[in-house]
């Protein structure tokens, strides 16, 4: 079986990822500088290696070394509201680190590469739902380091040979089945878990940014997508590009939108714990509403979201969520 070298395969998403490849026989390598992933979520199945993605030496020695096929990047800043004060930041890890890894894979004639991209690269959207031809107008440093990847890609692919995937990730959450895997941010943004910290006991309430949007309810409204649909529609990515296609943008959202108050009252459902709700002011940058279309990679990949409902992510969430916190419920 080829060899996938996974850059960040020790944290949220990544993770998932590669118990994903190994199910499918793949050999995986993860590279992962453990800033903020766990080697834990590396089973023993994966070479594990510690390391940086902007160091390009060690790209060089590895890729090589295990005839990597194809390299997957999931390192990489995340925090919308942390790139607006620390911008360089996010310049350097998640665009250096990005053209590290091309510049490596194009000296060691590495033929596919996948890369984490985010709805952050839309901005405000002038419609919904987005499509993959909508403008793109990062309105933060985190969504503009997405953006700076995926127009090198562009260049580099035409130029060197290799083939890519960038996919736009909506709302990532849930966690694998078995809940030996799940989110942890620390300290938490997102706002399921923080949701379930304030069922659990870990928060006294969740605070409602802002409830005065043109939305039916008034709160934001986003598209929650499962770790593991995500890490599916990667393989199917793969896969095509494997068959010779070429380079492929896919949105990756289950089509629906969800307010915070739906998510809090699916977490209320799911838990059958009251939940404090306070509401705060707006948060700066959040969009109303941020729904994907996913047609292009439901028609291409034939990839259909396994998790529809919020009740079925959020159970997920909520058996990792559980035992993270050390079994506590209230
Ligand atoms: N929210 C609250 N209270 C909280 C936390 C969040 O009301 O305590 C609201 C936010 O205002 C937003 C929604 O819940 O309306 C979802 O917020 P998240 O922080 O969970 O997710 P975002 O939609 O802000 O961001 C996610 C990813 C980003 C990515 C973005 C692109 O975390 O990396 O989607 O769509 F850039």
């Amino acid at each position: 079986m080829p060899t996938s070298l996974v850059c960040g395969g020790a944290g949220y998403i990544g993770s998932h990822m590669v118990r994903s490849l190994l199910e499918e026989g793949e050999r995986v390598v993860v590279l992962d500088n453990l800033s903020t992933g766990r080697r834990d979520f590396v089973p023993a199945e994966a070479l594990f290696i510690q390391g940086d993605v902007r160091d390009g030496e060690l790209l060089d020695r590895l890729l090589p070394q295990h005839d990597v096929n194809a390299v997957f990047l999931f390192a990489s800043l995340i925090k919308v509201g942390e790139s607006v004060s620390l911008p360089l930041a996010y310049y350097e890890n998640n665009f250096v680190g990005a053209l590290r890894v091309v510049e490596s894979m194009v000296r060691s004639r590495t033929p596919h590469f996948i890369f984490s991209s985010s709805a952050a690269v839309y901005g405000e959207p002038e419609a919904v739902p987005i499509t993959e031809d909508m403008p793109l107008r990062p309105t933060n440093p985190y969504g503009e380091t997405k953006l700076a990847v995926e127009q090198m890609l562009r260049w580099a692919s035409e130029a060197h040979g290799f083939t890519y995937g960038a996919l736009r990730y909506f709302n990532a959450c849930g966690a694998i089945e078995d809940a030996t895997l799940g989110e942890v941010q620390e300290p938490e943004t997102h706002l399921i878990p923080l949701v379930l910290d304030a069922a659990i006991g870990e928060k006294e309430s969740i605070s409602v940014f802002g409830d005065d949007y043109d939305t039916p309810d008034g709160t934001c409204v986003r598209d929650y997508i499962h770790v593991m649909d995500l890490a599916r529609a990667h393989l199917l990515t793969l896969d095509a590009l494997r068959r010779g296609g070429g380079s492929k943008i896919y949105n990756l959202g289950n089509g629906r939108g969800f307010s915070v108050e739906e998510v809090i009252d699916a977490c209320r459902s799911v838990t059958g714990l009251p939940i404090k709700v306070v509401r705060a002011p707006r948060r700066a940058g959040d969009p109303a509403r941020l729904i994907a279309s996913s047609d292009r990679a439901r028609q291409e990949l034939g990839w259909t979201p396994h998790y529809q409902s919020l009740e079925s992510i959020v159970e997920t969430s909520w058996r990792w969520h559980r035992k993270r916190r050390g079994g506590r419920t209230a």
